[in-house]
C-alpha cells in the first residue's frame, strides 16, 4: 500500500465543541478518526463511551477507527458493530482468545485489529497476522494522550514489516502515541501505514494545516 493514511485522536479534542471538532476534522485531509475506548481497568483512565461515540458517529463521514483500550472486549464487539465501527482494535495483553476474538470482530462485519503496549514484542504476532487487518504499535504507554513518543518503535515498526512482507499478509501497521512531523516521515519510511496524531493535531492553533503539513511529509 503506498497511500500513507493519516487518523487525527479525538480524545486531544474539545468534548464541550465535539461536533466541531468532527466537522473539522471531515473537512480536513485526514483519513479515519480514531476513537479511543478506555475503562479505567485496562488502562488508568477512562475516556468515554458508547453515548459519545454514537454522536461522534453521527457528524463523521469517515472511516471509524475504534481502539479498545478494556478488559474482556469480547463482550462489547457486537455493541460496537452496531454503532458503526469500521475498525475495532483490542489489546493483546487483553484478550487470552485472540483469535477468537478476531473471528468475531469479523463476523460482526468490522476489520480486525491488535495493539500492542511498548514491551510487547511484534514476534508474538507470527501465527497470527495473516488474520490481521491491521496491528496498532503503542508508541507511548495507552491511557493518556499527550506523550513523548519512545524510540524503540522504529525497530519493532521494521520488525513487524518484515513478518508481514514475509508471510505475504495484507496487514497494515498503525502508530498511536506521540506522533509528530518531526517522526513521521521516518515511521513511514520503517513501513507503517496509519499515522495516529491527538495532541499534535487537536492542540494545534489551526489543526486543518496541520493535518495538511502531516500528509505532505508521509506522502
Ligand atoms: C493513548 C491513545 C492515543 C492517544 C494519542 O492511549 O491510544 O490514541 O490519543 O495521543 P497523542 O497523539 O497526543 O499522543
Ligand atoms: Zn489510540
Amino acid at each position: 500500500m503506498s497511500e500513507k493514511l493519516i487518523a487525527p485522536s479525538v480524545l486531544a479534542a474539545d468534548f464541550a465543541n465535539l461536533q466541531r471538532d468532527v466537522e473539522m476534522i471531515n473537512n480536513s485531509d485526514a483519513d479515519w478518526f480514531h476513537i479511543d475506548i478506555m475503562d479505567g481497568v485496562f488502562v488508568p483512565n477512562i475516556s468515554f463511551g458508547m453515548p459519545v461515540l454514537r454522536d461522534i458517529v453521527k457528524h463523521a463521514t469517515k472511516t471509524i477507527d475504534v481502539h479498545l483500550m478494556i478488559v474482556d472486549p469480547d463482550r462489547y464487539i457486537q455493541t460496537f458493530a452496531d454503532l458503526g465501527s469500521n475498525i475495532l482494535t483490542v489489546h493483546y495483553e487483553a484478550c487470552t482468545h485472540l483469535h477468537r476474538t478476531l473471528q468475531a470482530i469479523k463476523a460482526a462485519g468490522m476489520k480486525a485489529g491488535v495493539a500492542l503496549n511498548p514491551h510487547t514484542s511484534v514476534q508474538l504476532l507470527e501465527d497470527v497476522i495473516q488474520d490481521l487487518d491491521m496491528v496498532c504499535l503503542m508508541s507511548v504507554n495507552p491511557g493518556f494522550g499527550g506523550q513523548s513518543f519512545i524510540e524503540n518503535t522504529y525497530t519493532k515498526v521494521r520488525d513487524l514489516k518484515e513478518m508481514i512482507t514475509r508471510k505475504n499478509a495484507a496487514t497494515l501497521i498503525e502508530i498511536d502515541g506521540g506522533v509528530t512531523n518531526k517522526n513521521a516521515k521516518q515511521l513511514v519510511d520503517a513501513g507503517a501505514d496509519v499515522l495516529v496524531a491527538g495532541s499534535y493535531v487537536f492542540k494545534a492553533s489551526d489543526p486543518v494545516t496541520t493535518v495538511k503539513e502531516l500528509r505532505a511529509v508521509v506522502n
